[in-house]
Formats: C-alpha cells, structure tokens, sequence
C-alpha cells in the first residue's frame, strides 16, 4: 500500500525531498500534501508533486489522509513537530540533528514509545555504502585492530544553506557542531562504536565572519581515540576524504561525493589499493532513508536510524560545546545525559 506523506517544510532540504528524492518514489510513497507556514514557498512544491500545500499540519489533516510526515524544519524545531505527529497518530521521519536539547531527545523518546509508532531520522552518513563496507571490513578483519580514525568537514556555508538565519550567528542552534556534528559522529559511531567522552577546541582568531574550526578528540568505549574537524569558510573540493580508519594492516578512506556519483571507501596498503564499495552520491542517501523508513512502517523492523542512535549522536555535540565552553577540558557522556 502507497505511504501517505505530509513533508513538513519547504525551505532548502524540503525543495530537495519534493523536487529531487519523492518523485523517484512514486508508488511506493506518495506526498499529499506540503506544509509550511509560508504557503509560496509550499506552492511550488505542492504542485510539482500533485499535492495540496498548507500552512499547518492541523490544516492538512482537516483535509487529507495521511499516515506519515517527513520533518525537515531548522533544527530546534524538530522535536515539537515530530510530538505532535505522533499525538495524531502519525509515524515520523526526522532529520539531524535530532534536537538541541537532550530534553527534547528524550521527550521524542518518550511520546514515540507511547504512541507505539515509528520514528526515523535522516541522518545520511550509516546509510552511505562506504561506510556500510568501511564498518564490514573491519568487522571481518581485513583492516587488522583499528588504531585510530579521524573525519574531515570542512566547506563553505553558502548557495540555499546560507539563505537560512537560523544557521549563523548567535543563534542557540547556529554553527557547523549543530550543522554537522551529529552527521560525522553517526559516521564514526558506525565503524567504531559508541563515544565515551569528548574534547573540543576551536580556533579563536578567525578572520573571515561566520567562518569556524572546530577540532574534537574522541574516545571511544573500545579504547580507540579519533579526531573529527569541522571547518566552516574554506572552499569545498570535489572530492571530499571525509573519513580514514587506520588499521594494523592498512587503512579505508571514505570520500564522499555531493556533485556528482563517486563517493565510495578505499583500502591501501603500501602495494596499492582497491574500492570497498560501489561508487556513490552522498544524496542518494536521502532515497534510501525514505525506503528504510517505508520499510520500518509497513514491516514493523527498527529502522537504520532511530531515535535511541540519534540521540547518542547529539549527546556527542553537546559534549563537544560543554567541553568548548570549559577551554578544551574533556566532558564525559555521561556528565551530560540527565537521569
Ligand atoms: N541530512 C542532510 O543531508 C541535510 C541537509 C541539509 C539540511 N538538513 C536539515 O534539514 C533541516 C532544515 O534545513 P533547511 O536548510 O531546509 O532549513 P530552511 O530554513 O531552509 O527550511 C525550513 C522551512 O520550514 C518552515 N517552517 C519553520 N517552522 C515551521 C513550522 N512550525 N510550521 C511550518 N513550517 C515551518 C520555514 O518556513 C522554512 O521554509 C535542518 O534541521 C537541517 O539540519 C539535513
């Protein structure tokens, strides 16, 4: 039976899901209708996908059937949505960062596991096949004892994603940690377990405005340590190393493609290499969350990403802004998760 979706904001990633990753979908899921308080920016949308645009979830649910909705407003509003669409009885599927509270993560927890619904989060990174073959070749040995890993974000905010406030400034939910902390963390969790305890610098003179270097040390529960860098204001490049896990007998390094189709996870040794995994886009990711997330609701199986994973993915940034805000010193998961 075809999913009835509500997509709840037509802002940047909205206009991505309905114009780009739906309309491959057809059949399997439909758009009824696009909400977002600006009806002309939920118009378009709308309309490209035969549906009706709203102003209001309440509104769409006075007029169409829907059984799911698909969130994709600014961060600190994803847990009040997704509370809601699950009090009307609606699965949700959810994008990162979860939240900016761990209070929220846990209030979407809680109203999840009381409505017996399912929830699932766009959070792209265990969905990509290089990290997928990254997680399985050290699973079966090929990489020997993982040593330590490190990931690598670093672009420029601009095009759609600069149009947003939200994102810069002094914002509560500004800057790249909220932006894409829990993305690299969900990356690093899937190959190397879960994060113990986390230490954050930032660079303090920075002379472009809104630009930012972010450095995290991580421990993880195995006894590894790694590295992330999260850099806002130095060009992009085409081909991103986003991720290398370094092993007793040679290391996988994830490349990530946001342009064209040639993301995949590579092995070296000092004779050579070779690829892990098929090549890839990064926003294919998106098709695939919707399918697992389709998948999860009419079958019933956790879906790749739930709440539980995402919300250890935000208890790591707001480690990394606890310890940011105390010079560096590591924070502890456990200091900042409430009872
Ligand atoms: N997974 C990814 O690869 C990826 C990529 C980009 C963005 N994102 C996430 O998507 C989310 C949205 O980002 P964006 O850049 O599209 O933001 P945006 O500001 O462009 O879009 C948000 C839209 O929501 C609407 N809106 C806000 N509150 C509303 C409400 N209560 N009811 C109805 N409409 C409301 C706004 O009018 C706006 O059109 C963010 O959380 C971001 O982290 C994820």
């Amino acid at each position: 039976m075809t999913l009835r979706v509500a997509l709840l904001g037509a802002g940047a990633m909205g206009t991505i899901m309905a114009r780009d990753i739906y309309p491959r979908l057809a059949g399997e899921v439909e758009v009824a209708a696009v909400v977002d308080r600006h009806l002309e920016r939920g118009g378009p949308l709308a309309a490209g996908l035969g549906a009706t645009a709203y102003v209001s979830l309440d509104a769409a649910l006075r007029e169409r059937s829907i059984d799911a909705v698909d969130i994709r407003l600014q961060h600190a509003a994803h847990s009040a949505a997704t509370i809601e669409a699950l009090q009307h009885g609606l699965h949700v599927l959810v994008e990162k960062p979860l939240a900016t509270t761990l209070e929220e993560c846990y209030a979407m927890i809680a109203a999840a596991d009381r409505a017996g619904l399912t929830v699932a989060v766009a959070e792209n990174y265990p969905h990509l096949a290089a990290v997928r073959a990254t997680r399985a070749a050290l699973a079966s040995g090929v990489v020997g004892e993982l040593l330590t890993l490190r990931s690598t974000r670093v672009y420029t905010l601009e095009g759609v994603w600069a149009n947003t406030v939200w994102r810069q400034g002094d914002n509560p939910m500004a800057g790249i940690l909220w932006d894409q902390g829990t993305h690299h963390t969900s990356m690093l969790r899937a190959i190397a377990g879960e994060v113990t305890s986390v230490a954050a610098r930032s660079s303090s003179r920075l002379a472009t405005e809104g630009a930012e270097a972010i450095m995290l040390t991580l421990q993880f529960e195995s006894g590894v340590v790694g590295q992330s860098l999260y850099c806002w204001g130095a060009p992009a490049v085409e081909l991103e190393t986003e991720a290398t896990a370094f092993g007793t007998s040679g290391r996988v390094e994830i490349t990530v493609d946001y342009e064209g189709g040639r993301g995949l996870a590579r092995f070296s040794v000092p004779e050579g290499s070779r690829d892990l995994s098929a090549v890839e886009s990064y926003y294919d990711s998106h098709r695939l969350i919707v399918e697992d997330w389709a998948n999860a609701i009419r079958t019933g199986a956790a879906p790749r990403v739930g709440l539980a994973d995402a919300t250890a993915d935000v208890e790591v940034v707001v480690a990394a802004r606890e310890s940011l805000a105390r010079g560096g010193a590591p924070v502890a998961l456990w200091e900042v998760r409430t009872p």
